[in-house]
């Protein structure tokens, strides 16, 4: 006959033993996943890095597949911009200086007016990094950071002006959780040429650039503003409208245009 008392005494052992053995296991395996996570983080922050450089070439027309994209990128020119003077800012590195970062501290960042945050931008840094690219001396292309809602997700990316300030030479989109085949129409490369010489402002200065409903038609007075949106999908094409609205307005990167405009800040 068994014993009761005993039985009891080896069932509390055998829950013990198991306990511990599910406590060892799941604290190896956390320590497994903290390390990779810790060892990995440098090659993610460099990938991260070089994916941004690889779209600012793209936009800047300068991306070849065979070149290495850290020396292709040697070209490039950065700035930091004073967003409410549209001068740029030379006691702030170019080199170091992370806008998004900046955007975090309440020091070196702005709330963005509700009234104006069209774009759910929330933050923003008070200064700019842009981009120039020069040919024989001259700026050729302008490329400035934008950011904004669309419909599930803050879509980043960068848009790509000529030396006029106001002509679309491309834009693109690093980051973003858009749906796939519906929202991330943005990352296409068909959508992306439709904006190449589309324009920002009309002849008052008055910004006009937009994602429409359904297709630009050719006796659209509007035309040269106006970008195909994608049926399905239009709230993303309105994330981007917005975002255009909001950074390119007098709030954004408006003074800083309009100094280029008027050939100061080269
Ligand atoms: C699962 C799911 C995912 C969707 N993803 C997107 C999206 O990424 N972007 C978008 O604009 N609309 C998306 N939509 C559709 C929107 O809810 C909305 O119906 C659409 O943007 C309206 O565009 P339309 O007027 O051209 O039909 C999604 C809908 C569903 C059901």
């Amino acid at each position: 006959m068994s014993d009761p008392v005993k039985d009891m005494g080896a069932k509390t052992e055998t829950i013990a033993r198991t306990l511990l053995v599910a406590f060892l296991v799941s604290l190896v395996c956390s320590s497994l996943v903290a390390s990779a996570a810790v060892l990995l983080k440098p090659r993610q922050v460099a990938n991260a890095l070089l994916d941004m450089r690889r779209n600012i070439l793209a936009v800047a027309g300068l991306l070849d597949p065979e070149g290495d994209v850290n020396e292709l990128y040697e070209s490039i020119e950065s700035h930091v911009v004073d967003f409410e003077t549209g001068a740029y800012v030379e006691d702030i590195d170019p080199g170091t200086f992370d806008p998004l970062e900046a955007a975090k501290d309440p020091e070196r960042s702005v709330a963005v007016p509700a009234g104006i945050d069209v774009a759910r931008v929330g933050r923003r840094a008070k200064q700019a990094l842009v981009y120039l690219v020069r040919q024989d001396g001259e700026v050729s292309r302008i490329i400035l950071p934008v950011s904004g809602y669309g419909l599930w997700s803050t879509m980043y990316g960068f848009l790509a002006l000529e030396a006029d300030g106001n002509t679309v030479a491309d834009i693109t989109f690093y980051a973003h959780g858009e749906t796939p085949g519906l929202g991330d129409f943005i990352v296409k490369p068909a959508w992306r040429a439709l904006w190449r010489d589309k324009r920002l402002f009309d002849e008052s200065g008055d910004l006009k650039i937009e994602v429409i409903k359904g297709r630009v038609l050719a006796h659209d007075p509007l035309a040269d503003y106006h970008v195909d949106g994608v049926s399905g999908a239009t709230l993303t094409g309105n994330g981007v409208t917005k975002m255009m609205q909001y950074w390119l307005g007098d709030h954004g990167y408006g003074p800083y245009l309009r100094n280029l405009q008027r050939g100061e800040s080269p």
